[in-house]
C-alpha cells in the first residue's frame, strides 16, 4: 500500500500501526530520500515513543519522493505508473493544515493534490481501494444539530479555507468513486491532540503552536501585558478578557493515538462494494469550551478569558489573546455533534473501552512544549 503525509502527526501513527502488520509500506514523501528517511524515523520514534523496528528501506518500508504539488506528484510516467500497479491500497493522508492559508494555498495542495492521489490510485492494474483522511470540519459554519457520515453540505460556508479546501476535496473522492466505480473510504477526525511531548524537529498538532505561544507568555509573565498593551490587572491580579464564542461551545477533541486506532479500525470493515463510505473518527465526547479556556486558564494564571457571544470591539489585549492560538477564534460558536455509529458498533464489537472524557490535566499537557517546560 502507498501511504502519504506519513511525517505528520496523524499519519505517523497511521504507519506505525499499518507496520505493526504484515504487508509493505510505501510512504510518500515530498523530500529528498536522506533527509525524507530521516524525517520518517523521528516521526515514527515519537509516534510509536521508541527505536525504529522496520527500518526504512528494508523490504517492509519503502520511501518514495513524491510532490502533491506536482502533476503525477514529480515522478516520471513510468516510475507513477509502476507505482500505481504496485498498490493494492492508496492511503491519503498528506494535507496542508494551515488554518491562516489563503484558498488557492491550501487547495493547491488540498484539491489538486487530492485529485493526484485519486490519479494514481485509478492507474493502477490492481484497482486500490482509495482510503482518504479528510476532517469532521468539512461540516464547515454549520453550528448547531448533528451532522451524519452522509452529509456534505457546502451551503453553511466554511470558518477557514483550510475547510473550503477538505470539503472540495470529499467532493473529488466522491466523484472519482461514483465515476469509476470504485471504492473509497473518507474518514473524518476532528481537532486531534497528544499529551506525548514533541520530538525535535519531530510532528506538531494544530495546538503546539498554542502552547509555544502561551508558554512564551508564561515565561514573561503579567508585566509583559502590561508593558505591551498599557493595561493594569484588576485588584485580583487578574486580566479579564473577552474571547468571541458562547458559553455552551463545544469542540470535538481526540487523542490522536485514539483517532489513529480508530481509523484502522473502520478501515479493517469489509468494503466489497463501489462507491464511497463515509466515517467520523471522533471522540465520543464533546469537549466544552469552557473545559479548554480552563486549561488555557492554568498556564497563564493571571488571564482569565471569557466567552462572549457578541464580542463587539476587541481591546488591543483581547486582540492578542486570540491571536495566541491561529484560525482558533472562530470555533466558539460551534455546538453540534458528528454521528459516529459505525465507530460506536466497531469498538463495542471489539471491546474497547470508552476514552476518556478530555479534562483539565490532559489538556494542559497537550499544550505542554519544551518552552513551557523551561517557563
Ligand atoms: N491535526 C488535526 O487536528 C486534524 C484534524 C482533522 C483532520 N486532519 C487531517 O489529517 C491529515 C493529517 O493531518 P496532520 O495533523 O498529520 O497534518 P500535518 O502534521 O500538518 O502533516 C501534513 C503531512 O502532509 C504532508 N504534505 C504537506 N504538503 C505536501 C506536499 N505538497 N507533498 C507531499 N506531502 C505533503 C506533510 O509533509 P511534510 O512533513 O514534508 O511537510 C506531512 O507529512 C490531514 O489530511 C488533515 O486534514 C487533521
Amino acid at each position: 500500500m502507498a501511504l502519504s503525509g506519513a511525517t505528520g502527526f496523524l499519519g505517523c501513527h497511521l504507519l506505525a500501526r499499518l507496520l505493526q502488520r504484515d504487508g509493505r509500506v510505501i510512504a510518500l514523501v515530498r523530500d529528498e530520500p536522506a533527509r525524507a528517511a530521516r524525517r520518517v524515523e523521528r516521526a515514527l520514534a515519537f509516534a510509536g515513543g521508541g527505536p525504529l523496528s522496520v527500518p526504512v528501506g528494508s523490504g517492509r518500508l519503502r520511501i518514495v519522493r513524491a510532490d502533491l504539488g506536482e502533476e503525477r506528484l514529480g515522478l516520471s510516467a513510468e516510475a507513477f505508473r509502476h507505482l500505481a500497479d504496485e498498490v493494492d491500497e492508496v492511503w491519503h493522508c498528506a494535507a496542508s493544515t494551515h488554518l491562516e492559508a489563503d484558498l488557492p494555498t491550501v487547495c493547491a495542495v488540498n484539491v489538486e493534490g487530492t485529485r493526484r492521489m485519486l490519479e494514481l490510485a485509478g492507474a493502477g492494474r490492481r484497482a486500490p481501494r482509495f482510503v482518504h483522511i479528510s476532517t469532521a470540519y468539512v461540516a464547515g459554519g454549520r453550528t448547531t444539530g448533528t451532522v451524519a457520515e452522509d452529509d456534505l453540505d457546502g451551503s453553511f460556508g466554511f470558518l477557514t479555507p483550510y475547510e473550503e479546501s477538505k470539503y472540495r476535496a470529499e467532493v473529488l473522492v466522491r466523484s472519482w468513486a461514483g465515476r469509476e466505480g470504485r471504492r473509497a473510504l473518507v474518514l473524518r477526525p476532528g481537532t486531534l491532540v497528544t499529551d506525548r511531548p514533541p520530538v525535535p524537529r519531530g510532528p506538531r498538532h494544530p495546538h503546539s503552536v498554542l502552547g509555544l505561544r502561551l508558554g512564551r507568555l508564561a515565561a514573561w509573565g503579567p508585566q509583559f501585558l502590561t508593558r505591551q498593551f498599557g493595561v493594569h490587572p484588576g485588584p485580583d491580579g487578574v486580566f479579564h478578557v473577552r474571547l468571541p464564542g458562547r458559553h455552551d461551545s463545544v469542540t470535538s477533541i481526540a487523542p490522536v493515538e485514539y483517532t489513529a486506532d480508530a481509523v484502522l479500525r473502520l478501515a479493517d470493515e469489509p468494503q466489497e462494494a463501489p462507491g464511497t463510505v463515509t466515517r467520523h473518527v471522533v471522540h465520543p465526547v464533546d469537549t466544552p469550551g469552557q473545559v479548554w479556556l480552563r486549561a488555557v486558564r492554568s498556564v497563564i494564571p493571571w488571564v482569565e478569558p471569557t466567552l462572549v457571544e457578541d464580542h463587539g470591539r476587541p481591546t488591543p489585549l483581547e486582540s492578542f489573546i486570540v491571536s495566541l492560538q491561529p484560525g482558533g477564534s472562530r470555533y466558539g460558536y460551534l455546538r453540534r455533534r458528528y454521528e459516529r455509529t459505525r465507530l460506536d458498533a466497531a469498538e463495542a464489537r471489539d471491546g474497547v473501552p470508552a476514552p476518556a472524557a478530555l479534562d483539565v490535566p490532559y489538556l494542559v499537557n497537550t499544550l505542554r512544549g519544551p518552552r513551557l517546560e523551561r517557563a
